[in-house]
């Protein structure tokens, strides 16, 4: 069958299975009033027993077709499998620049969820190539460097990169498997400022804080590659199957729970946590418990000035139950104190505004009364204060450099609490 490119085939990974199956078909259509983005299952899919939706709210298993003029006329829940900046740089070395279809076809690695894309029905997927171990890591912190330079990767080393094409997130990254897991590998990039802690040591150190503030974050650690810190973090979308392979799991970031409600998203510049919390109560099955881990995010984001929380820097995750569930915190850093600071989603009375007073403004909606959300505020202050240099200078960071990150941790709890 000729392909269209205005079109590409969605496939899915079932759970439990290492092939996926076709799902649906997404075109781009240019009609003579403007332009819209249009979804339809497979009769095939819709068939089946063990049939999943892509997105609950906004693609319920129906038989009929879904249209979208919005995020460039686009279905969000597409979107999070494809790559984002990292990903689409590394595409454009090896093919030049794409279109949104091209980029989600032309992304070859592990993609995040469980979707996987292709220009025709009976053209299979491309399968992602096996993933890498931990050795090829010292190679890739050099070719990294060279595509943060901007300049050609020698051929030889382009095989290498093909994992890091279909990653989300700006800074450069890959899967690589090891010890029968998949891990997400950070490494520094050359724009990371040499006068604040090195990013990958602050990432792993403020997940190990969160942790400690009552927030799920995935197995992470820290890995010398030529003297340059790496931080493999768990994927939280894959799991080992017994004969070999991986079960994938279905991923929907913030934005896209935040736009299966248009008329909110339209009034309200960016979302925000509170009307995220609003449809977590539509997305999850058991949503109060994810709803007060929302709340204590936001406490630590406030915290140490994690004010990078944007919507795709929180996410959901389906389990085996086939529901969506908050999936554990990821890529947290510590933005250095400025006279006003904004979280990326509002969240109180006053907006995103970092403060005590916004914090406690509206606990409720997150499921916490005033006093228990003070409680909250006070415990994970007194964690993050106390081990904050601690945890750094642990993994390596210069004293210098953590002791100054301290100093440079908003000031949300008036001193002497
Ligand atoms: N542990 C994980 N398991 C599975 N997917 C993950 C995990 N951590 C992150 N991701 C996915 O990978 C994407 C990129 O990761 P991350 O946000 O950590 O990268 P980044 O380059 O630091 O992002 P940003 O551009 O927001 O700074 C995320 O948006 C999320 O979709
Ligand atoms: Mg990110």
């Amino acid at each position: 069958m000729t392909s269209d490119p205005s079109s590409l085939f969605v496939w899915i990974h079932l759970p439990g299975r290492t092939e996926p199956v076709v799902c649906g078909r997404f075109t781009h259509r240019r009609t003579g009033g403007g332009e819209a983005g249009e979804f339809v299952y497979g009769r095939s899919y819709l068939a089946r027993a063990e049939a999943v939706p892509l997105d609950p709210v906004v693609l319920p298993l129906q038989e009929r077709v879904f249209s979208t003029t919005h995020l460039g006329c686009w279905f969000s829940a597409l979107l999070d499998s494809g790559p984002d900046d990292w990903g689409r740089r590394l595409i454009e070395q090896m093919h030049g620049p794409q279109d949104t279809i091209g980029y989600l076809l032309r992304a070859r690695g592990q993609n995040v969820g469980a979707l996987a894309f292709s220009p025709a029905p009976d053209t299979p997927a491309s399968a992602a190539p096996a993933p890498l171990g931990v050795e090829a890591l010292e190679r890739l912190l050099e070719v990294h460097r060279t595509v943060e330079h901007g300049e050609a990767v020698a051929s030889e080393y382009r095989d290498l990169l093909l994992q890091g094409t279909s990653a989300g997130g700006a800074r450069p990254k890959t899967t690589v498997e090891h010890e029968r897991r998949l891990w997400l590998a950070k490494f520094p990039s050359s724009r990371d400022r040499p006068e604040e802690p090195p990013v990958p040591l602050m990432e792993a150190a403020l997940l190990t804080l969160a942790d400690r503030c009552d927030i799920r974050v995935p197995t992470h650690r820290v890995l010398d590659v030529s003297g340059a810190p790496v931080l493999l973090v768990e994927r939280f979308d894959r799991e080992p199957l017994p004969g070999g392979g991986y079960s994938r799991w279905r991923y929907a970031s913030a934005r896209t729970l935040l736009w299966s409600r248009p008329e909110v998203q339209q009034y309200s510049y960016m979302g925000s946590y509170t009307n995220l919390a609003r449809q977590m109560r539509v997305w999850e099955r058991t949503p109060v418990q994810s709803i007060r881990e929302l709340y204590r995010r936001i406490v630590f984001n406030c915290l140490v000035g994690n004010t990078d929380d944007h919507d795709r820097n929180t996410g959901f995750v389906a389990g085996p139950d086939g529901f969506f569930r908050l999936a554990p915190a990821f890529d947290l850093t510590a933005r250095p104190r400025t006279p006003r600071m904004y979280l990326a989603l509002a969240f109180g009375s006053q907006g995103a505004e970092v403060s005590l007073a916004n914090l406690l403004s509206e606990p409720e909606n997150f499921g916490y009364e005033r006093d228990e959300a003070q409680e909250v505020i006070l415990a994970q202050w007194r964690t993050i204060r106390s081990s904050f240099v601690d945890e750094l200078v642990g993994l390596g960071c210069p004293p210098r450099l953590a002791a100054r990150a301290f100093d440079s941790l908003p000031d949300v709890v008036p001193h002497g609490r």
